[in-house]
């Protein structure tokens, strides 16, 4: 006769964890669904059953491609084999995501993907927890929405504005006293301030909502960067700032929208001149770097303040924002900056030493050169 009374309490306290964690599991707000190595659903819980639309044997009959918008599943592969591959990194990560319900609806969903691991750290499942924002994304839409049609409202008007105060300024309506002279060119100058902010506005709505329109195409990275820098020189000569480009012997091409990758370094070359002392210089370099094409921002002014680091690339983010800061913008332009420059499958990051200056790179991925040009071309300097 064996006494069995400490194997029945063993029993009892395994059955009731696993009570515990079954009803975890089944009451949870979130979605959660356990996915084999090979996509395929293996538990799933009553809630992202109700999110979905499926019932649980329907859903057990999926896996995550089915259930995945074919928008988002290149990278939600790319994340799975990041999990799996990187077994000592944090091992979860939080994306947006858009999953498909069984009616064919889009739910909107913030996703935490991680991996769990046996013992002997072997993957065997993937762990996601979802949590619907559908209904925050379309109040997100409308809000959206709203500052789209009004600076759209405002963009017509301020042009409008802004030409009649040049031709004031300009003398179209016979000579002004200087006074007079004067205040038409603050004004005009602010209107145009006010436009490039309604502009910024408007990128930075159209980026969000995936509708900011680009025209790929194989450019020369070094003409681009030349023309960037002529847009800027008016601007650097007020401020006593030479801009000088570094440029390839060869050219160097990528794939990207011309215009848009002005854009993005007539702001990092303005972030570089606003912030440089009078009377230094900065250095846009165009160079090829592990086979990518790179270009460097390099100014001498004061450096990132280490507690902004982090948050240089975020919507109207700035070191200063007080109203006295000493310099103008409204902290969009990195910001529209980095999505561009993901769109064209690049990176974007700096360097920085309080007191010796900044260094901006944008990296494109890719790129191979050209033939050799003639010459090298010269650099442009104010
Ligand atoms: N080269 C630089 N040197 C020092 N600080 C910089 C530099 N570039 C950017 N910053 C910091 O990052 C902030 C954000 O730059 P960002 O270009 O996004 O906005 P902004 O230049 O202030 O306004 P705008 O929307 O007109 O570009 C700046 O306000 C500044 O605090
Ligand atoms: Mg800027």
């Amino acid at each position: 006769v064996h006494d069995i009374t400490r194997r029945k309490a063993l029993e009892r306290s395994m059955r009731r964890s696993e009570a515990l964690f079954r009803a975890t599991f089944d009451q949870a707000l979130l979605g959660i669904v356990h996915t084999d190595l090979e996509g395929r659903f293996i538990r799933v819980n009553r809630r992202a059953c109700e999110q979905l639309g499926y019932t649980e044997d329907e859903l057990l009959a999926l896996g995550y491609l089915e259930v995945t918008h074919p928008e988002d599943l290149t990278e939600s592969a790319a994340h799975h084999q990041r999990l799996l591959a990187h077994p000592k990194e944090p091992f979860e990560y939080q994306v947006t995501r858009r999953y498909l319900r069984k009616d064919g609806s889009v739910l909107w969903a913030l996703a935490s993907v991680g991996v769990i691991r046996d013992d002997d750290g072997m993957p065997e499942f993937f762990l996601t927890m979802v949590q619907d924002i559908t209904e925050l994304k379309k109040v997100e839409e409308m809000k959206n929405e709203f500052v789209s049609t009004v600076s759209h409202e405002l963009r017509s008007p301020l042009t409008s504005i802004r030409g009649s105060l040049g031709l004031l300024a300009g003398g179209a309506a016979g000579p002004l006293p200087k006074a007079a002279h004067d205040l038409a060119v603050i004004g005009e100058r602010n209107c145009e301030r006010l436009i490039r902010l309604v502009n910024d506005i408007l990128d930075t709505e159209r980026m969000e909502a995936g509708r900011m329109r680009f025209e790929l195409q194989r450019s020369d990275l070094g003409s681009l960067a030349a023309r960037a820098i002529e847009a800027m020189q008016g601007y650097a000569l007020g401020r006593k700032v030479e801009l000088r480009l570094l440029a390839p012997a060869r050219p160097l091409a990528a794939e990207v929208d011309p215009d848009r990758f002005i854009q993005v370094l007539t702001n990092l070359v303005s972030n570089a001149v606003k912030f440089s002392p009078p009377a230094s210089r900065v250095e846009i370099a165009v160079l090829e770097h592990d086979g990518n094409a790179r270009i460097e921002v390099r100014d001498h002014g004061p450096g990132i303040p280490d507690e902004f680091r982090d948050r240089v690339f975020q919507r109207f983010a700035q070191a200063d924002a007080s109203s006295t800061r000493a310099a103008g913008g409204t902290g969009l332009g990195l910001y529209i900056a980095k999505g561009i420059v993901e769109r064209f499958g690049g990176t974007i990051g700096f360097e920085t030493a309080a007191g010796r200056g900044t260094t901006f790179h944008v990296e494109l991925p890719g790129t191979t050169t050209a033939p050799a040009l003639a010459a090298p071309r010269l650099a442009v300097s104010a």
